[in-house]
């Protein structure tokens, strides 16, 4: 394995990435994809894909693409123009593809200025108090566990629940339906993999006919039913936007209100659970903030650095153009790394090193035009969370470590076994 810090020339070799990869998706990888991101980046700055495309491994390549302009979210247009438009072209690929985060400008710009900023300073302290009671309620729930088992999940128990209660009383769905949506979001990321198979697709497109009539009844529901909260907000501005027409209105609620969902919940929770793993598995740590809570800010972007919720994401090349020094064809698909990214040691010295004063710099929420919406309620959720937890259980250690999901784009912990 190459060290930290060597980074070596281009390969040009397509099949050269297939071992790391190989390895990403590994049970051994999923639990420590660092050494792979060492080894794709030691394969040069821009690492040619064996299906066309490149990953791109280099912190300050990953945000180039990320900020430019010439860069843009492979769309049905681009989707069209492939020769193997086939393969996009089941349901629950469709489904995300026509989602905020797979438009382009002018209609990706339209729809991101109808929302404005989510999660304004004033709406945050005024949810602050709710995910705060919320966070209490769930750590009542680890006790119980604790002093019934000696051993509880913090994935299942806490860290999966909290952002689905925050989203869901944010949009006003009532909790009945948490677990409904929690399962269907599991099964329907099949379909945002690098590369799904045909059965991953069957079961994200069974995920997705529930998503859409859940999300669809619900929207349904709150006109029938408006009031002063977020969604009927949206119904006034979506129907002023489309008069007449309310199949355009509804289709864009539910775009809306699905996407925003979805996106909020394995991220967020994948976050929690990492965070919580990162700083109990060395006791000092999580002891160190325990002392310092004016840093607790500062371990939750050490943890979004060191370890994303999402291991990639994809662009493609408006026109021809040059990529850290390797032509990159119109059309040609990128993807960024934000792990690689984050452990590169010419942005991050020492990249390995788990350390709350960093104050390094990570990808983990995009850049540019599709950053985060979310990024101020995921903080706020993981600042809340930490804070009452290594207060309430100053002796919270793991029993295993945890377990994930074998994915390639968007991690997941499935569990977390801690005990006091
Ligand atoms: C730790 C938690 C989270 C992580 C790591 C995360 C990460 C990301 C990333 C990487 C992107 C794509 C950025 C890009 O393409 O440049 C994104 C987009 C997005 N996220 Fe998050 N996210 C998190 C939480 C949330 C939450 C809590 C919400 C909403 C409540 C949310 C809503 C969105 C939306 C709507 C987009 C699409 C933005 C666009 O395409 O214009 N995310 N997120």
């Amino acid at each position: 394995m190459t060290a930290v810090g060597v980074i070596r020339g281009i390969t040009t070799d397509r099949r050269a990435v297939i071992p790391s990869l190989r390895r990403l998706r590994s049970e051994e990888g999923q639990a420590n994809p660092l050494p792979v991101w060492d080894e794709l980046r030691a394969l040069g700055e821009v690492v040619p894909a064996p299906w066309g495309g490149y990953f791109v491994t280099g912190f300050d390549a990953c945000n180039q693409i990320l900020r430019g302009r010439n860069w843009l979210v492979p769309d049905f247009a681009w989707q069209e123009r492939r020769p193997d438009a086939a393969r996009w072209q089941d349901p629950a690929t469709r489904e995300m593809t026509r989602t905020l985060s797979r438009l382009n400008p002018p209609t990706h710009t339209f729809q991101r200025r109808a929302l404005g900023n989510l999660f304004d300073r004033g709406t945050l302290e005024a949810m602050g108090p709710g995910i705060d009671a919320q966070v209490s309620r769930l750590l009542d729930r680890l006790d119980l566990e604790l002093r019934r088992h000696g051993e509880a999940d913090f994935a299942t128990t806490v860290g999966d629940q909290l952002p689905i209660h925050t989203v869901g009383h944010w949009l006003g769905i009532p909790d009945e339906h948490f677990p409904h949506i929690l399962d269907f979001t599991h099964r329907q990321v099949h379909a945002q993999e690098l590369l799904p198979t045909k059965s991953e697709l069957a079961v994200s497109a069974e995920a997705t006919v529930e998503m859409k009539a859940f999300f669809t009844g619900f929207v349904a529901d709150r006109r029938a039913r408006p009031g002063n909260d977020v969604l009927s907000g949206w119904i006034r501005y979506w129907d002023a936007q489309f008069p007449g027409d309310r199949a355009a209105a509804d289709q864009m609620l539910y775009d809306l209100t699905m996407f925003i969902t979805i996106a909020s919940l394995e991220t967020t929770a994948t976050l929690l659970a990492n965070a919580v793993w990162l700083l109990t598995q060395e006791p000092s740590r999580a002891d160190w903030l325990r002392r310092h809570p004016e840093h607790v800010d500062d371990a939750v972007d050490e943890a979004l650095r060191y370890d994303p919720p999402i291991h990639l994401n994809s662009r493609f090349a408006a026109d021809d153009t040059v990529l850290a020094g390797v032509p990159i064809a119109k059309d040609t698909v990128v993807h960024v790394l934000y792990g690689a990214a984050n452990h590169d040691p010419r942005r991050n010295p020492d990249p390995h090193v788990f350390d709350i004063r960093r104050k390094g710099g990570h990808l983990t929420f995009g850049g540019g035009a599709h950053y985060c919406l979310g990024t101020s309620l995921a903080r706020l959720e993981a600042r809340l969370l930490l804070t009452r937890l290594l207060q309430r259980f100053p002796t919270l250690r793991p029993t295993a470590r945890p377990t994930y999901a074998n994915r390639m784009v968007f991690r997941r912990i499935t569990s977390l076994k801690v005990t006091t």
